[in-house]
């Protein structure tokens, strides 16, 4: 497994000390983005939307995705299927700084192992190279996982009852961000086409299996 070693400051590693492979993700993940919210639980679905999103809300939202404007992040597992994403929406105004609104959400029995706070780390970069001013994130008071994440970045926390609205204010870009920003790409290229070369690989052995097993049940019938 890679470590963390010489690696641009910003890029950080999760609890085992392990790289995190995080993909931009495109239009052609549509039908992964749609399983990865619609498994969401409905308290979960609230928190991530900030109200009661029913199947219909989700699949207007993913509708709506513009993979032109905004970033939208994945992290997958070995079965190519979204464990965690995170949308980056990008604000410009003509004559304004510009601003961006970072949503996430981490399959249940995949949190705890930062890909949280990774996702957020990640989208700051391309924020910061976008020359966004200001990433803010709207949580209820109530997440403190999410709570965690924008406090330990240094965002301003602005608490209303049970809503919570967090600021950080973003330095500019560098050489160090651009950099980073290009070799965690490329590291999440390649691991994505590893795992799915894995996949194919093992997609074919099953098949060859189930054959196996149907031409040795045919034996068996035929000898009886
Ligand atoms: C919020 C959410 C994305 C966090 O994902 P995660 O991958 O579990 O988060 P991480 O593992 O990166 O943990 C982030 C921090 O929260 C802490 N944390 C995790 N669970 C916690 C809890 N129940 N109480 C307090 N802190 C907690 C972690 O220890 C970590 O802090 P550390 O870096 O100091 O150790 C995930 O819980 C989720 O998908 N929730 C539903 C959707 C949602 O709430 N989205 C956010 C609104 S946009």
């Amino acid at each position: 497994m890679l470590r963390l070693t010489g690696l641009p400051q910003d890029f950080k590693a999760d609890t085992q000390g392990a790289l995190i492979p995080i993909c931009p993700l495109a239009p052609e993940h549509r039908s992964k983005i749609k399983r990865h919210l619609l498994s969401l639980s409905a308290h979960d679905r609230y928190l991530r939307f900030g109200y009661a999103a029913n199947d219909a809300h989700i699949e207007r939202y993913i509708d709506a995705l513009s993979f032109e404007r905004d970033e939208i992040y994945g992290i997958f597992n070995r079965h190519l299927q979204i464990v965690a994403m995170a949308h980056l929406a990008l604000m410009q105004t003509p004559g304004r700084p510009s601003s961006a609104e970072f949503g996430v959400s981490v399959l249940a029995y995949a949190r705890g192992r930062g890909y949280g706070a990774r996702l957020f780390e990640r989208a700051v970069i391309h924020a910061r190279n976008e020359k966004v001013s200001e990433i803010y994130i709207h949580a209820l008071s109530e997440n403190a996982p999410m709570i965690r994440i924008a406090r330990k970045s240094g965002a301003t926390l602005e608490r209303d009852g049970s809503e919570t609205d967090a600021y950080l204010r973003l330095p500019k870009r560098d050489l160090d961000s651009r950099v980073t920003e290009l070799v965690v790409d490329q590291y999440a290229k390649v691991n994505y086409s590893i795992k799915e070369d894995a996949k194919r690989f093992w997609d074919f052995l099953s098949k060859v299996q189930e054959i196996r097993q149907g031409v040795r049940t045919s034996r068996h019938q035929s000898a009886e």
